[in-house]
């Protein structure tokens, strides 16, 4: 029963279709706007993920689960890319509440010898306001060709309706705080997660910014849920979700890890109840 009420309020969906994302994709939501959006758009690096340009698994995840993806595509022209990006944030402020906030996580990447800023077409738009901006230092590129990307930092832009006067902001717990035990400035350093997903944020990072910027008992929305932490960490806090997910591989792995992950919290809960 719990378990149903639970799954209730997290609808994940399989999209099935590359490239532009929107409504269609999103029928769940009804209409309905949510507190959070917790947006990690694939970075259009070129590469077919996984998998490195000798056709070898890239470094640190492990070879089983990651057998049969294939279909990952990530290459657009750099133009059509920045163009879904703003399809996105525009999708971003019609599904928020006029309080919500918008996490949209990006990085640098080099293309033609020169490094492509998120600035490029996060300026362009007007309908939303940046008012924050987190460094997350995770100490490596890890799976990412350093020829493709900058650095070991990603960026969280924190992004509000141009029209707010006021958003929901966590900012005193302590429990908020990273692995260098800082629960204020950026950047915000956390290790990457080793996960069947290669682009899997840490579930810590995760739930930081679900308890930042999400209040309790309010929605958060996965828009690109690869591995659906932000999906998981709203589980956790008590906060409802919705995501979703093109690839049918990854959608397919998370689905079978999530229904794992709340049989395991289920049974914990029932050996910690009081006999
Ligand atoms: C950077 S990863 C997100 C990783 C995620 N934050 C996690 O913790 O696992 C981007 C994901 O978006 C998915 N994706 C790409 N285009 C999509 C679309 N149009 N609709 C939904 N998901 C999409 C990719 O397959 C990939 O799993």
């Amino acid at each position: 029963m719990f378990t149903l009420a639970l799954m209730d309020q997290h609808t994940f969906t399989h999209n099935g279709w590359y490239g532009r994302l929107i409504n269609a994709s999103y029928t769940e939501l009804n209409g309905e706007r949510v507190n959070l959006i917790h947006g990690c758009p694939p970075y259009n690096i070129g590469s077919k993920c996984p998998l490195d340009k000798g056709g070898r698994l890239r470094g640190g995840f492990d070879n089983k689960s990651y057998t049969g993806i294939t279909d990952y595509k990530d290459d657009y022209p750099e133009d059509v890319y920045e163009q879904m990006q703003l399809d996105f944030l525009d999708w971003c402020y019609d599904h928020l509440l006029v309080d919500g906030v918008v996490v949209y996580n990006h990085k640098h990447r080099r293309k033609n010898k020169e490094i492509l800023q998120p600035e490029r077409w996060l300026l362009r738009q007007k309908k939303l306001r940046i008012v924050d901006m987190v460094t997350w230092d995770k100490g490596s590129t890890v799976n990412h060709d350093k020829t493709q990307v900058w650095n070991h930092t990603e960026l969280f832009y924190v992004m509000v309706k141009a029209e707010a006067k006021r958003w929901y902001m966590d900012t005193d717990r302590d429990d908020l705080s990273d692995e260098h035990g800082d629960s204020r400035k950026t950047p915000w350093y956390f290790a990457p997660q080793k996960s069947w997903h290669q682009a899997a944020m840490p579930l810590k990072l995760a739930m930081r910014i679900v308890r930042k910027w999400c209040p309790p008992g309010g929605k958060v929305a996965e828009p690109y849920a690869g591995s659906a932490t932000g999906m998981l960490a709203a589980l956790l806090l008590g906060r409802n979700s919705i995501g979703a997910e093109n690839n049918s591989q990854f959608f397919m792995t998370c689905c079978n890890e999530m229904t794992l992950f709340l049989q395991r919290a289920k049974a914990q809960m029932q050996t910690s109840l009081p006999k």
